[in-house]
């Protein structure tokens, strides 16, 4: 029960690996609030949770500074204060570069890099109170270039780069900490495995084939992560960048340079 006592925010908690991580929160022992863009997925994942007192709904658009504050309030004033704040809430899409218009980037770019600042400015004097820990959910599309990922790739180095700068400006209280997930099993890596491949399990295979561990991880292998950096195992973490990507950022993994 290692988050027993402690005060949680998971943005985009409803599905995928904020979902992941809000339970595992739960199951050790937090009180936590889960965000989603509408009131209503929130219900949804709050009943099926069923975890009672110990979760409450903190819905609003997180792509917005307004949608910020407001999730950001709800989530204090229900848990009566915050420790922990996961920015988890993304969007994904992508094309080839000419094909992409402002409003995609601004779909894309405003979720992933503005929604992670604006949270974490209306939660930092919450935060300095408990001396708390943030952490933010990029990619390993921050550190490798993808073909039609431009836009994502560009969000999610920003958020690397923002956790390095945040981690040294909220230093000693608040430790601030990046995942940098591969390929995770989700609604989102779906989408894209279809796009990829026409079907999941093809798109899936394609990406495998380009990860050393060779297969797509589960969302609770996420949840692991990210309760890692928050917790007081991680105490002298701050500024990291962490790849959790099954070694795909380690290099290539179909060139073996083994036979002369
Ligand atoms: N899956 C992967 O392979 C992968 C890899 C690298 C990084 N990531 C990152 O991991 C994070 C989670 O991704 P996922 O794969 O779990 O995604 P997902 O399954 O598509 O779930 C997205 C979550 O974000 C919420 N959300 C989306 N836009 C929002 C907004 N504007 N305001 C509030 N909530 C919003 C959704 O809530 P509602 O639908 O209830 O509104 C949902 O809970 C994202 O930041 C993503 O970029 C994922």
């Amino acid at each position: 029960m290692e988050f027993r006592d402690r005060r949680v925010l998971v943005t985009g908690g409803t599905r995928g690996i904020g979902r992941a991580a809000v339970e595992s929160f739960l199951a050790a022992g937090a009180t936590v609030a889960v965000n989603g863009r509408t009131a209503e997925s929130v219900a949804a994942a709050l009943k099926e949770l069923a975890a009672g007192e110990r979760v409450i709904a903190a819905p609003g658009d997180t792509a917005t500074a307004a949608g910020c504050k407001a999730v950001v309030d709800a989530a204090v004033a229900g848990l009566g204060g915050l420790d922990v704040l996961v920015n988890n809430a993304g969007s994904g899409g992508g094309g080839p570069v000419g094909d992409l218009d402002e409003a995609l980037w601004d779909k894309v770019v405003d979720t992933n890099l503005k929604g992670t600042f604006f949270c974490t400015k209306y939660a930092l004097p919450a935060l300095r109170d408990g001396g708390g820990a943030i952490v933010n959910i990029a990619s390993v599309r921050a550190v490798m270039g993808a073909a039609g990922a431009s836009i994502y790739c560009a969000s999610k180095g920003g958020v690397v780069s923002m956790t390095k700068a945040m981690a040294i400006e909220f230093a000693p209280e608040i430790r601030v900490n990046a995942l940098l997930p591969g390929a995770i099993d989700t609604d989102m890596l779906q989408s894209l495995a279809i796009r990829m491949g026409d079907d999941v399990e093809t798109g899936y295979g394609m990406m495998s084939a380009h990860t050393p561990l060779k297969r797509v991880a589960r969302a609770q292998e996420m949840a692991d992560v990210i309760l890692y950096l928050a917790s007081p195992r991680a105490t002298y973490i701050t500024g990291a960048a962490l790849l959790a990507d099954g070694g795909m950022a380690a290099g290539s993994a179909n060139l073996d340079q083994k036979a002369s």
